[in-house]
């Protein structure tokens, strides 16, 4: 029985790496069962039998490449824990660039308007719509084709005590006649033949329904764009987050109704999220 820090440390460190996982990740199953911080562990001493059968537990779930956000049920984003499920995507790092960038936009419409209406399309855990409420006060809708995303986005809301209105919806289908200041969303944004060539974390455990964007992986941005002049209100913005390669062709399919169109890099140099404004009206 490997009984310390120390111990699985020594025991597991060259298995992760073997498997290309991070060994900070060997700290973070301590931390959460342990209850400590990461500069607490090496002075944790003996584990209890208890403790060390619950790290066993978590390590060998993600010797078998499960992410540590399905086998704790919870995920960080934009420094709040989120709840998870293998329903939903994991809230990823690159979509905080797209919370940067909604957010300035939705404080800045602030100081005219003070409710500020905002549809997020595909809300997964609820991540973005949350975020965006918590830290603007925006009026928030969510949408997303899947009934199972939808009650973790309510969980999550019921948790951070937001009053959002969730939509079961393929894309705007329910949302007939509904109009926004403004449309965002982290669509499913991966070509389908790409998925089968994804890390097993994500292939093997992501939800398909979030991860396929169709044969170009542009599919939902096509109809989003396509429908969204219907649901803006006038100077109406939409904000999406995108693919690395993506932001020329979507750039294109926003040409003819949006113009101030602006492309914003990730932190990694990427391209990330595309901004642009409805013309009509103007
Ligand atoms: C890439 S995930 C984004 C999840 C979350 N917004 C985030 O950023 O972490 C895409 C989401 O779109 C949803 N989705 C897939 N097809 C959809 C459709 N036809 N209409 C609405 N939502 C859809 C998926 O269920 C998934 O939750």
């Amino acid at each position: 029985m490997l009984k310390n820090y120390y111990e699985i440390h020594g025991f597991y460190d060259k298995v992760f790496d073997d498997l290309g996982i991070e060994l900070a990740e060997l700290d973070w199953i301590m931390c959460e069962i342990l209850g400590k911080k990461r500069s607490q562990l090496p002075l944790c001493g003996n584990f209890l039998e208890s403790e060390y059968k619950e790290i066993e537990t978590a390590i060998s779930e993600r010797l078998k490449l499960k992410p540590l956000g399905y086998i704790f049920g919870k995920s960080e984003f934009f420094g709040r824990s989120f709840y998870v499920s293998r329903d939903v995507l994991i809230p990823r790092m690159d979509t905080e660039v797209l919370i940067e960038n909604a957010k300035d936009l939705i404080l800045k419409q602030k100081e005219n308007v003070i409710d500020v209406s905002v549809l997020d399309i595909g809300t997964g855990s609820g991540a973005i719509a949350i975020t965006l409420q918590l830290e603007t006060g925006a009026r928030m809708t969510a949408s997303d084709v899947s009934f199972e995303a939808l009650e973790i986005a309510r969980k999550n809301a019921d948790n951070f005590g937001c009053e959002i209105e969730f939509v079961e919806s393929d894309v705007f289908k329910n949302l007939k006649n509904r109009k926004y200041d403004i449309i965002i969303s982290n669509p499913p944004y991966i070509e389908s033949k790409v998925i089968e060539g994804l890390r097993p974390e994500v292939k093997n455990f992501e939800p398909l329904l979030a991860l396929d964007g169709g044969a170009d992986g542009l599919k939902f941005y096509r109809e989003i764009i396509k429908e969204a002049p219907k649901h803006l209100n006038e100077n109406g913005i939409i904000i999406f987050e995108i693919g690395y390669d993506q932001a020329n062709f979507i750039v294109e399919l926003l040409g003819a109704e949006f113009f101030n169109i602006k492309t914003i890099k990730d932190y990694g140099g990427n391209d990330r999220v595309v901004i642009a404004r409805l013309r009509r009206g103007l």
